[in-house]
């Protein structure tokens, strides 16, 4: 729901004491929020309507929106504007999606930008115009025509057997992973495997998964939808700062290693080692989100986590950056001990996944069309990237381009500057350009930065969306 103006507040600018605007306004928010006035999910006007309704300025509606932000009244996301949170002692609320045609698109995120934007960089969406339609009709008749009729009946609720073979070779050939088609369960995308685990590792009486900060806002009101807590881990150059995890108290943590989500640092060596002695030595669960790992453009794979020690490591990927995120399917191979719970979670949830597609799949994969897909798309997606960087150097020189040798997206940031990266944003989004801001990933105050997702458009385009960002930011950022 939408709200047009100050109305719903029942707020006059004559009632509004001297000075301390931002005060009364925040007051009133909270206070319509805790009297259940306004419910979870509700939209709060732009800044600058609300401003221009109450007769202040927008600095104060900006300001009151912070400090609501800051205390957990409010959430603020890029396109869907302000939204009131989920309170405390409120348990059925649950984190608001913006609606549909307000939507921030990119990671566990709805898609669909605003109005008014025609350059859509969210992260980590891919071509989906290359979708490979022909390999898909040629595998499904393949498959119609000779799947048996026990095949379309109740399954495994870990998934099809066949699809669980293959996908077994391909891991280990692909990210060196050691694990049995037995310990393979096929989910819907990786949110169900963040969705299996939370209720896994709650029912075993956790109440806590550490996260990266930045990381992945998706994934994050992912888990605090399962009622989990999320607290920060930081990442630097190498990746997160396992001394800061083991600090949080958290046995389980979600981390994005060969590929960080969203700067793009690759976990450091050391790093790995120092995570898998914590995961030993706290007998802790690492969850290994391997979103975007087969899009490598400029450096060797990364190992996958879980070769070095499945007894920790839940692995999870999906095939939502490599064929369309519509697919909804993935697959998650949990430690050992912990399989049988997640397929009794599995089973609770949905009985296990459709099957058809399961079958296309393994037939793609067994047959080389899959990879075939991966040359060609990886090829497309480093011109994409070398488009990026070059306009990037052209028309933002003083940005520091970050986590450009991999993935679907890019970072730059501005080290030397304290600029509000939701401000830059939403100047890129007036200018009809979608980028994420880096702190829309944070919990905690860090570096200004955007997220340029460029899978999704050709050079060209990808060269005009740079030039307009670097119009509108044009005298915004430190020289
Ligand atoms: C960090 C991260 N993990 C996972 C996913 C994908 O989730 P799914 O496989 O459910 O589409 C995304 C999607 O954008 C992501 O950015």
């Amino acid at each position: 729901m939408t709200r047009d103006g100050a109305d719903f507040l029942q707020l006059h600018r004559r009632d509004a004491p001297r000075g301390g605007l931002t005060a009364w306004l925040v007051g009133a928010v909270r206070t319509a929020v805790a009297d259940g006035r306004l419910a979870a999910g509700t939209a709060l006007p732009p800044t600058r309507t609300l401003a221009r309704e109450l007769g202040v300025s927008r600095g104060v509606v900006v300001e009151a929106y912070r400090r609501l932000t800051d205390e957990a009244v409010v959430v603020s996301r890029v396109g869907a504007g302000t939204v009131v949170a989920p309170q405390p002692g409120t348990p059925e609320a649950v984190v608001p999606r913006p609606a549909d045609d307000a939507g921030t698109t990119g990671p566990l995120l709805p898609a669909r930008a605003p109005a008014g934007v025609d350059l859509d960089l969210s992260p980590g969406i891919p071509d989906l115009s290359a979708f490979p339609r022909a390999a898909w009709l040629r595998a499904e008749r393949a498959v119609l025509a000779t799947a048996t009729a026990a095949d379309l009946g109740y399954g495994d609720p870990r998934g099809s057997a066949r699809l669980r073979a293959v996908l077994a070779a391909w891991l280990a050939r692909t990210r060196g992973l050691r694990a049995g088609a037995d310990e393979i369960v096929v989910v819907a995308g990786v949110a169900q495997s963040l969705a299996l685990l939370a209720q896994v590792v709650r029912a075993r009486g956790e109440r806590a998964v550490a996260i990266e900060d930045p990381g992945s806002r998706g994934a994050r009101d992912a888990l605090a939808h399962w009622g989990l807590a999320v607290p920060p881990v930081p990442v630097d150059d190498d990746g997160v700062r396992v001394a800061d995890l083991a600090a949080t108290g958290a046995r389980t943590v979600l981390l994005t290693p060969a590929h960080q989500f969203p700067t793009g640092v690759v976990l450091a060596p050391d790093r790995r080692r120092e995570l898998l002695a914590w995961a030993r030595s706290a007998d802790g669960l690492v969850v290994e989100d391997d979103y975007d790992a087969e899009h490598r453009y400029d450096r060797a794979p990364v190992p996958a986590l879980h070769a070095s020690a499945p007894g920790h490591v839940a692995h999870t990927g999906s095939t939502s950056k490599t064929l369309a995120p519509g697919m909804r399917i993935g697959w998650l191979i949990p430690p050992p001990a912990l399989l049988a719970e997640v397929v009794a979670a599995k089973h609770a949830n949905d009985l296990g996944s459709p099957v058809l597609p399961q079958l296309v799949l393994a037939e793609l994969l067994a047959g080389g069309a899959y990879d075939r897909h991966l040359r060609l798309v990886r090829t497309r997606q480093r011109a994409r990237r070398d488009a990026v960087v070059g306009a990037v150097r052209e028309h933002l020189p003083t940005a520091r381009i970050g986590g450009a040798a991999a993935g679907l997206h890019l970072v730059i940031g501005f080290p030397d500057d304290d600029r509000d990266d939701a401000e830059l944003a939403a100047r890129a989004r007036d200018a009809g350009v979608l980028v994420h801001p880096l702190s829309l990933h944070r919990q905690r105050p860090g570096p200004p930065g955007l997220v340029l997702g460029y899978a999704a458009h050709t050079p060209d385009r990808l060269a005009d969306a740079v030039r307009r960002l670097g119009r509108a930011l044009a005298g915004q950022l430190a020289r």
